[in-house]
């Protein structure tokens, strides 16, 4: 086997960790959940599962990558052939995410571009992106461009320089994102929004609000895609695996947060109404923030580039790891695999972007076409994926392997937990909610 390179200090593994996991879901997706969920009571609810679930499924996915030395197909296959198809299986959800993915991404593109073009007062108009967005062919200009810089960044080998400067511009987009959010707090009636995020009102807790926050979780924190199991293999065996976990989650979260506090109380401010918004709720919202900021064509032009960013390197690792996979799977070039993968995921995206147009009447099961590759990878297929793994590996390989990987290095501060959640809670609670589900897709319980 080939020896695989490592990364050259701990910082590098979290920042890489963190680069993957920090993107347009802890921008863009968390705060219109916490606004259409019920604000704090999701929050609480997201919160107890990254502590208990995305820590313990994330030690054990690195722990994995670590034992293996190897990408998902390959490491699932090592604890038994039969194994293989999970791998699989975790390579399919980034696919079916890549598509939409970068049709947002082409969003954010739209807006540095108007930022540039001095347009911001027009980008804070309410219909603005509702009339960007229901065009046929502009949009997914954008999703094609944002595609191309992807294609790019990975054909010239620069992916590296480019993680480099979104190791810079990472910390950057914290500051300003922190700024944005003391400003919009300040917005007269956003007292409201704050209370609306902090304090949980448990009259709208219900199911979906699980659903919602376990999707978002396994969403941010990149989980059961295969991805931590990637990182996980380039790791030192000398590293403190739980303090890495730690610290990609404590940066997915707080950027999340902070990003939740600078939109939604600007929802309360301006327009209520929004709430339900959904996947514009960014940026019909932000616009409107820039507009009253001092200098705020410039402010918004930079969050978006910063945004641009974050979505990109999260983009690029979202396809490297269907160009990995493609290329072990059917014994292709490198090169004929970054097409196949860029082509693909640029025809899943198409419909996704004409649903907010000209397809708007086309609806499966009811939602829309993004929201439904949205919900199938997120609310279904990753519960899937991670069931499997917890009796994979709570059961029918065991814990040993994973414990001992772990103890290489220190030792295994929250092993009771991690067994509790891996053997008995993590299935009972995946298996109740995958079969809720389904039930629910062909329409025998509505909840
Ligand atoms: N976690 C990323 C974000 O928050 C998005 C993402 C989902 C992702 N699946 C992924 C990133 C797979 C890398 C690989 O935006």
């Amino acid at each position: 086997m080939k020896e695989r390179e490592g990364f050259s200090s701990k910082l590098g593994f979290v920042l890489a960790a963190a680069g993957s996991a920090v993107g347009l879901g802890n921008i863009w997706r968390f705060p219109y959940l916490v606004a259409k969920y019920g604000g704090g009571i999701f929050l609480l609810v997201y919160l107890i599962l990254v502590l208990t679930f995305g820590y313990s499924i994330m030690t054990l996915e690195i722990a994995i990558g670590r034992k293996t030395k190897q990408s998902p197909i390959g490491a699932y296959s090592r604890f038994g052939k039969k194994f293989a198809w999970v791998g699989l299986l975790t390579v399919i959800i980034p696919f079916l995410i890549s598509g939409y993915y970068s049709v947002i991404g082409g969003w954010v593109i739209k807006y540095l571009v108007v930022y540039f073009q001095n347009l911001s007062a027009a980008a804070a108009n309410s219909s603005f992106f509702a009339d960007f967005t229901s065009k046929p062919v502009e949009p997914i200009v954008y999703q094609v461009l944002f595609i191309l810089v992807s294609a790019f960044i990975l054909a010239a080998g620069v992916k590296s320089g480019v993680e480099r400067a979104s190791k810079m511009l990472m910390p950057l987009l914290v500051v300003l994102s922190l700024f944005v959010a003391v400003y919009t707090i300040t917005l007269p009636g956003s007292l409201e929004g704050v209370k609306y995020i902090l304090i949980p009102d448990f009259s709208n807790f219900g199911f979906e609000t699980i659903v919602g926050a376990l999707g978002q979780m396994f969403y941010s924190m990149s989980l059961a895609m295969g991805i931590m199991i990637t990182y996980g293999s380039y790791l030192s065996k000398k590293d403190d695996i739980e303090k890495n976990v730690r610290n990609v989650e404590i940066f997915d979260t707080a950027i999340a947060i902070i990003a939740t506090f600078m939109i939604v109380p600007a929802v309360f401010a301006f327009d209520k109404t929004q709430l339900n918004q959904g996947p514009g709720l960014m940026f019909i919202t932000l616009p409107k923030v820039f507009a009253q900021i001092p200098l705020g064509t410039v402010v918004g032009g930079a969050f978006f580039v910063l945004v641009a960013f974050a979505a990109l390197t999260s983009y690029i690792s979202i396809l490297e790891v269907l160009i990995s996979s493609v290329c072990d799977l059917f014994k292709i070039k490198r090169k004929y695999a970054v097409a196949l993968c860029v082509v693909a995921s640029c025809l899943l995206g198409i419909p996704s972007s004409l649903g907010f147009g000209v397809w708007s009447d086309f609806t499966i099961l009811g939602y829309s076409i993004l929201d439904f590759f949205d919900t199938i990878a997120n609310s279904f297929l990753l519960p899937i994926a991670a069931f499997v793994t917890c009796v994979i590996f709570g059961w029918l390989v065991g814990l040993k392997p994973i414990h001992d990987e772990i103890e290489l290095s220190s030792a295994f501060r929250r092993k009771k937990i991690f067994n509790v959640i891996i053997r008995y809670i993590g299935p009972v609670f995946l298996a109740i909610i995958v079969i809720t589900n389904i039930l629910q897709i062909i329409g025998i319980v509505s909840i």
